[in-house]
C-alpha cells in the first residue's frame, strides 16, 4: 500500500469502534520489561510504531508475539541493555525504554533519539530526572551511556509537564529504592493508563492524571493482562472527518472525557455532539463556522496532536480561525499540502490563520508527519473530486486501518 485515494464529497454515516492508543501502548511496552514474566496486552493496535517496539523488545532478549488479537511479551529472558542505532532511528519515542532498561538492568545504552518532523525533540528533561534518581549518564558521540547501580527515590520537580519525561521518570522510579514524588508531572490520560498497567503488574504508582505522582519502588511484580485504553486522537480524527464531510457518525469504545476539548471545539463550529458511556455521536451539515482561537496546551488543554485534524475540518468553514501551536516548534508542515487543495491558511511562526473557502478540490498530496497525514484524510473526505495521498507510512505509525475505518463510515476510499 503506497498511497490512499479518496473520492471526497460523501457524507459519513455509521458506527466505528476506536482502536487502542498508540501513545499509551508505547510506554506500556517499555514498562513490560520491569517484570521478568508475561504481559498480555488486549486491544493493542497493529501499528508500525508498535512493530518497532516489538523489534526493540526482541533485541533486548524478550519474547514478543501476537497471539490472536493480543500482544504477549515475556521479559524473563532479557539479556541486553542496549538499543542499536537502527532501531532508535525507526522511532524516536524509543527513548522511553531508557527508564525501564535502567530499572531492570542497571545499565542502558542507546543513540540520542534526535529530532523528527516536528522539530528538534530534545530529551534534556528525561536525562535530568534520571540523573536526579541517581543514574550516571554520559553523552558522547551521539550515544547515551547510562549506569544505575542504585537508583534512589526522591522528590523531583519537572521544569515542564513533559509526557515522555514523566513516563521515563515513573519507569525508572519503579526500580528505585524508596519513594519518588514527581511534581509538575504531565496529566495526559495515557499516563493514567500506564499507571493502571504498572499497578496491575504489582508496582505502586498513584496520582496519574494530577500533577503529583508518587511511586514506591522495587515492588514484587507479577504477570499482567491489560486492555489498552482507546486512542483519543484517532477518535478526534474521525470526528473531524465527519464534521468536515457532513453526516452522522457514532464512535464506540471511546472515553468522551479524554477528548472533551476537541468535541467542544467541534460543537462550537456547529456540530451536534452527544457523549454517553463509552460513545460519542456527532452530526454535521458539513459547512462549519469559525471558532475564534485554538491554543494547544498540555492536557487537559487542547491537544497538539489534534491541531492538524481540527484545522482540516475548518477549511470550508465560514470566517477565520486562529491556531496557536504552543507545544512543538514545527507543527504546521501539513499547511502547504492543505493549500494545494485550495485551503486559505497563513502561517507566521507558531500562529496559523485559517480562512474558510467555499470548497476544497481534491489534489495529489503527501503526508509530512503522522497527524499532518491524518489531516489530509479529513480534508480529502470534504473535498470535491479525488485526493491522492502519498507517503502514507507516516499515517501507518498511528492509525491501524484508516482506509477500512473511513470506508466503514461511508467514505469512497481505497489504497493504490
Ligand atoms: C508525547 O510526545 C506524544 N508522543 C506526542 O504525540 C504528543 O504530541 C506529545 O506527547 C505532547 O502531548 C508519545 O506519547 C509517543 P513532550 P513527547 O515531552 O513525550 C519539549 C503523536 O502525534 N521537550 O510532552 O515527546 C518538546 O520538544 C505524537 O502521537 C523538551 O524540551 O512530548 C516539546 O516541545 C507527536 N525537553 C514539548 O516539550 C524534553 O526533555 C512537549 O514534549 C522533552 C520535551
Amino acid at each position: 500500500m503506497s498511497h490512499i485515494i479518496l473520492q471526497g464529497g460523501a457524507r459519513l454515516e455509521g458506527t466505528l469502534p476506536v482502536q487502542g492508543a498508540k501513545n499509551s501502548v508505547l510506554p506500556i511496552l517499555a514498562a513490560s520489561i520491569l517484570h521478568p514474566g508475561r504481559t498480555v496486552l488486549q486491544g493493542c493496535p497493529h501499528l508500525s510504531d508498535v512493530e518497532a517496539s516489538i523489534r526493540i523488545l526482541r533485541h533486548l532478549g524478550c519474547r514478543a508475539d501476537w497471539e490472536g488479537g493480543d500482544l504477549v511479551v515475556d521479559a524473563s529472558g532479557i539479556d541486553r541493555w542496549d538499543i542499536p542505532d537502527h532501531l532508535m532511528r525507526e522511532m524516536r519515542s524509543s527513548v522511553v525504554f531508557l527508564g525501564s532498561i535502567l530499572a531492570r538492568m542497571g545499565w542502558a545504552e542507546m543513540s540520542h533519539p534526535g529530532g523528527c518532523e516536528l522539530g528538534p525533540r530534545p530529551i534534556d528533561l528525561h536525562l535530568a530526572v534520571l540523573r536526579q534518581l541517581g543514574a550516571g549518564i554520559r553523552e558522547e558521540g551521539g550515544c547515551l551511556r547510562c549506569t544505575a547501580q542504585r537508583l534512589e527515590g526522591r522528590e523531583i520537580t519537572l521544569s515542564m509537564p513533559s509526557v515522555g519525561a514523566t513516563e521515563n521518570a515513573i519507569l525508572a522510579a519503579c526500580g528505585a529504592y524508596g519513594e519518588t514524588v514527581l511534581l509538575n508531572a504531565a496529566r495526559e490520560p495515557e499516563i493514567g493508563d500506564l499507571q493502571d498497567f504498572l499497578c496491575a503488574m504489582g508496582c505502586q504508582v498513584k496520582g496519574a492524571g494530577s500533577s503529583t505522582i508518587c511511586i514506591q519502588g522495587r515492588q514484587p511484580t507479577r504477570d499482567v493482562r491489560h486492555t489498552v485504553m482507546p486512542d483519543r486522537i484517532v477518535a478526534a480524527t474521525y470526528l473531524a472527518a465527519a464534521a468536515a464531510a457532513g453526516g452522522e457518525v457514532e464512535l464506540t469504545q471511546v472515553h468522551p472525557g479524554h477528548l472533551s476539548t476537541v468535541t467542544a471545539a467541534l460543537h462550537a463550529a456547529g456540530c451536534q455532539i452527544y457523549s454517553g458511556e463509552g460513545r460519542i455521536v456527532l452530526r454535521s451539515e458539513g459547512r462549519l463556522r469559525s471558532i475564534g482561537t485554538v491554543r494547544t496546551a498540555p492536557y487537559p488543554g487542547f491537544p497538539t496532536d489534534a491541531q492538524a485534524v481540527l484545522m482540516a475540518a475548518l477549511l470550508r468553514g465560514h470566517g477565520s480561525t486562529v491556531f496557536v501551536e504552543n507545544i512543538f516548534e514545527n507543527r504546521y508542515r501539513h499547511v502547504d499540502e492543505l493549500c494545494r487543495m485550495g485551503a486559505d491558511i497563513r502561517v507566521a511562526d507558531r500562529v496559523a490563520v485559517v480562512t474558510g473557502v467555499p470548497c476544497l478540490c481534491g489534489a495529489s498530496v503527501r503526508c509530512t508527519d503522522l497527524r499532518g497525514g491524518a489531516a489530509l484524510l479529513v480534508a480529502g473526505a470534504a473535498a470535491q473530486g479525488e485526493t491522492r495521498i502519498g507517503d502514507i507510512f507516516h499515517i501507518q505509525r498511528g492509525y491501524q486501518d484508516p482506509v477500512g475505518d473511513l470506508r466503514q463510515l461511508g467514505a469512497r476510499i481505497e489504497t493504490g
